[in-house]
């Protein structure tokens, strides 16, 4: 499946809001760190929901683009969001449609592992941010987050598995200087008695338990030189 064919069923489904819900534990404390300012033009790579720009603009940034491969996606995304500073365009992370210096920031949630070509995507990110802007990118599939691991018997599209470092390596391959990395924990999420294992995919609370609070969210912050 593609990505268009496999994210327009989870879009129809709901599954765009869900994920909003349970991304949205890590992803407030992702940006909270983002240095935007009023005015600021920020891209969201799979947008999803469109959510992170909703919560963006409320912190005062001029303008901000959602892109996602899935129209349904995108769709949804528009019918959540009244407010004409924030657009939904359907494109992929391959080629993205933006001049050179056009953004000061980009943000991406449990997205940028899809990439077919992970290296060229961030060589695209380096080079629509002008000198200084940032890409923040969040990822809950990791290779130190040992239980996400098999998430990629559940999806027809390819996943990267990186570790933290390759994230590190790859970033200063695209050309962008790394400021910060860290594993954001997703203290929100319930995490049920020993008892009532195995349930929610986990076959034992401690593998829960580093899923959520020892892993959580790995983020990667990019500088543009
Ligand atoms: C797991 S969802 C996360 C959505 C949102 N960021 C969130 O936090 O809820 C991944 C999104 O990335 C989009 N996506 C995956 N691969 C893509 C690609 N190569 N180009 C553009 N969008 C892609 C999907 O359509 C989907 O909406």
């Amino acid at each position: 499946m593609s990505v268009r064919e496999e994210f327009d069923e989870w879009a129809a489904s709901g599954k765009d809001r869900g994920m909003e819900d349970r991304h949205w534990h890590t992803a407030k404390h992702v940006l909270a760190r983002m240095p935007v300012e009023d005015g600021d033009a920020v891209l969201d790579l799979g947008t999803g929901s469109g959510y992170v720009l909703r919560a963006l603009r409320e912190r005062g940034i001029g303008r901000g683009y959602g892109l996602d491969g899935a129209p349904e996606m995108a769709n949804n995304a528009r019918g959540y969001t009244d407010d004409g500073a924030v657009g939904f365009l359907v494109g992929d992370f391959d080629e993205l449609p933006f001049a050179d210096d056009a953004l000061d920031h980009v943000f991406s949630m449990e997205a940028f592992y899809y990439a077919s070509d992970p290296v060229h995507t961030l060589e695209e990110v380096r080079r629509v941010l002008r000198p200084g802007g940032t890409f923040y990118c969040a990822v809950n599939y990791f290779a130190e987050s040992e239980t996400t691991h098999a998430w990629q018997e559940n999806i027809s599209v390819d996943m990267t598995l990186w570790s933290r470092e390759a994230y590190r390596a790859a970033f200063r391959e695209a050309g962008l200087y790394v400021a910060e990395q860290d594993a954001i924990p997703d203290r929100e999420t319930e995490i049920p008695d020993a008892s009532e294992f195995p349930t929610d995919g986990y076959e034992t609370r401690e593998a829960m338990i580093d899923r959520y609070r020892t892993w959580g969210t790995l983020l990667t912050v990019g500088v543009a030189p």
